[in-house]
């Protein structure tokens, strides 16, 4: 999310000025964009090739080989709930359910009045708390499908989150 008065321009500069150390990759830089952001915009593709020292198609090219990178804004609020292993394996399949549910959502994506973006995530390195998800960021470990449902409901409504 941008903050207040910097133009997206000026904060993908920002984003990538950590980046101008020579070991910048195409990949390295669309991530740290994603990371910031929550997507990669248009302008992100021209700064990455001017950095990277690539044309925009050469970036496109890596850009749209990541199912997991996205091109347009996302939503006001963003829940992510851990697929990985462990989290698997204790639970996280019928939390994955119930969240969904309380979105009105089929899979990953946005909801219809665009106010939160449902993704999976591999692992949100706190394995320890299986299962995980968070929540702007956040998060919320040792979910029960209940636990997971009152969070997402409490979410709905809140004001949005800032990075
Ligand atoms: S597997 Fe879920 S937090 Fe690591």
């Amino acid at each position: 999310m941008l903050s207040e008065g910097v133009t997206l321009r000026a904060a993908i500069r920002q984003v990538l000025q950590s980046h101008r150390d020579g070991a910048a990759t195409i990949l390295s830089s669309l991530l740290a964009l994603e990371d910031a952001l929550g997507y990669i915009p248009p302008e992100g593709i021209e700064e990455v090739a001017e950095l990277t020292h690539t044309t925009t198609n050469d970036v496109w090219g890596v850009a749209s080989f990541y199912p997991n990178f996205r091109f347009d804004p996302p939503c006001e609020h963003t829940i992510e709930v851990c697929w990985g292993p462990t989290c698997h394996l204790l639970g996280a399949p019928a939390v994955v359910k119930e969240v969904l549910d309380a979105l009105g959502l089929a899979n990953e994506g946005d909801t219809p009045d665009r106010s939160i973006t449902f993704k999976f995530n591999t692992c949100l390195g706190a394995c320890a708390q299986a299962p995980v998800m968070a929540l702007d960021h956040h998060l919320y470990g040792r979910l029960t499908p209940r636990a997971a449902r009152g969070r997402v409901e409490a979410l709905k409504g809140s004001p949005a989150h800032r990075r």
